[in-house]
């Protein structure tokens, strides 16, 4: 069967993970040693090694990266009623953190040059009532964060980075998950690095470190009593046979950062004449992509709709992706009264309505992309 009619009938999803040889072999081991529980040996050095390898002294590995966040809110103790500054294109992860701890999520739209937070609007939302901010970088284009951590220091603000979609990522030759206070993880399948499931909190403060340990874990007493609790904390564990795959596959993340650069790369060379759409940028000034996802935006005037073309692309074998759907318009969160239904965020509506990515695994091949480069050219003419 000819490559073209192979690719034909086979279908291509929106993600699909490498595993690399390593990781086998220390799930193996995990396995036969017995070691299977968040107890194990590699769970340590897996925190060690990933805190090591974002410049931060300790990092916490907890079951997914919305546990990492609900985990870090509650563990900087801020008060009812206290606001945090949120991009409002984001996974609901972030709002759902700061409303189970009474907290009042402050909404920003997107800067349309990268979909990032538009840090102009993040300044101007900040008052004394703003105690921290969520600094979400999105799709693999770092936040510009120079200004913002400025006045954040200034202000006495504290910055949570959101590095979930950022693993391996540099802002200006320092590497992303190093400026906040406390940063996130996660390690999802789809991320660069997976464990299945997981995330990691990483910071240089040792008593948010200590805290953010002991919500993982029950709040297991410390006084004499295991079973009498310090506070209200989660199982949010982190398996050992988890940290052996993370183990493997930092290994490789210089490998996988320059895979996923290649990807995005091909997929610009192939989409950058098609007049329609508007794609990621390769490089900016003080950063360059590693494609998260590789997205692609419906030009405003274009005349069919997004979820017609991913239609489309579907019956082709090519799995999409819309893009996030923001906070502001979310109905749960609309109905408990959380935001106004008159907000508008006409930036992150455009994205949501519009956006969408295209497959982007690691296990994708340059074949592949160009199969679907030529169907979405093919279709969105
Ligand atoms: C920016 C961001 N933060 C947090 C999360 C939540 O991570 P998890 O799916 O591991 O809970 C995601 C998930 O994709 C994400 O994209």
């Amino acid at each position: 069967m000819s490559q073209k009619l192979k690719l034909k009938n086979k279908f291509i999803p929106v993600n699909t993970p490498k595993i690399f040889s390593q990781e086998k072999k220390l799930v193996i081991q995990a396995l036969s040693t017995g070691w299977i529980s968040s107890e194990g040996p590699f769970v340590k050095k897996f925190e060690e090694n990933f805190s090591k390898f974002n410049k931060r002294r300790y990092g916490v590995a907890v079951s997914s990266g919305t546990a990492a966040l609900e985990i870090v809110i509650k563990s900087l103790n801020l008060k009812k009623g206290d606001e945090v500054i949120i991009p409002t294109f984001t996974i609901i992860s972030s709002v759902m953190c700061l409303i189970k701890q009474g907290l009042k999520p402050v909404l920003v739209d997107s800067d349309i040059k990268n979909w990032n937070m538009s840090i102009e609007e993040t300044i101007k939302k900040i008052n004394k009532k703003t105690k921290a901010i969520i600094i979400t970088h999105i799709y693999g284009f770092p936040v510009d964060m120079q200004k913002i951590i400025k006045i954040a220091n200034k202000k006495k603000i504290i910055i949570i980075e959101d590095a979930a979609e950022m693993i391996g990522q540099k802002y200006k030759k320092r590497i992303c998950g190093s400026f906040g206070s406390v940063s996130t993880f996660s390690f999802y399948a789809n991320k660069h690095i997976t464990t299945g499931e997981g995330g990691m909190i990483v910071t240089n403060d040792k008593k948010i470190y200590e805290k953010c340990k002991s919500l993982r874990n029950l709040c297991f007493g410390t006084k004499g009593n295991r079973f009498n609790h310090n506070d209200i904390g989660w199982n949010y564990r982190f398996t050992n046979i988890q940290a052996a795959i993370g183990l493997g596959q930092l290994k490789n993340i210089n490998w996988i950062v320059k895979r996923k650069k290649e990807i995005g790369r091909r997929y610009i060379k192939k989409l950058i004449n098609n007049k329609n759409i508007i794609i990621q940028k390769n490089k900016n000034s003080y950063s360059e992509n590693i494609f998260w996802v590789f997205g692609i935006l419906l030009k405003k005037n274009y005349k069919f709709k997004r979820d017609f073309i991913t239609r489309k692309l579907l019956m082709h074998n090519i799995q999409t992706r819309n893009f996030f759907y923001p906070m502001h318009k979310q109905t749960i969160l609309l109905k408990k009264g959380i935001f106004k239904k008159n907000n508008k965020f006409p930036n992150a509506e455009y994205l949501a309505k519009s956006g969408f990515y295209l497959p982007s695994g690691l296990a994708l091949t340059n074949e592949e992309i160009d199969f679907i480069c030529d169907k979405v050219n093919k279709i969105i003419c």
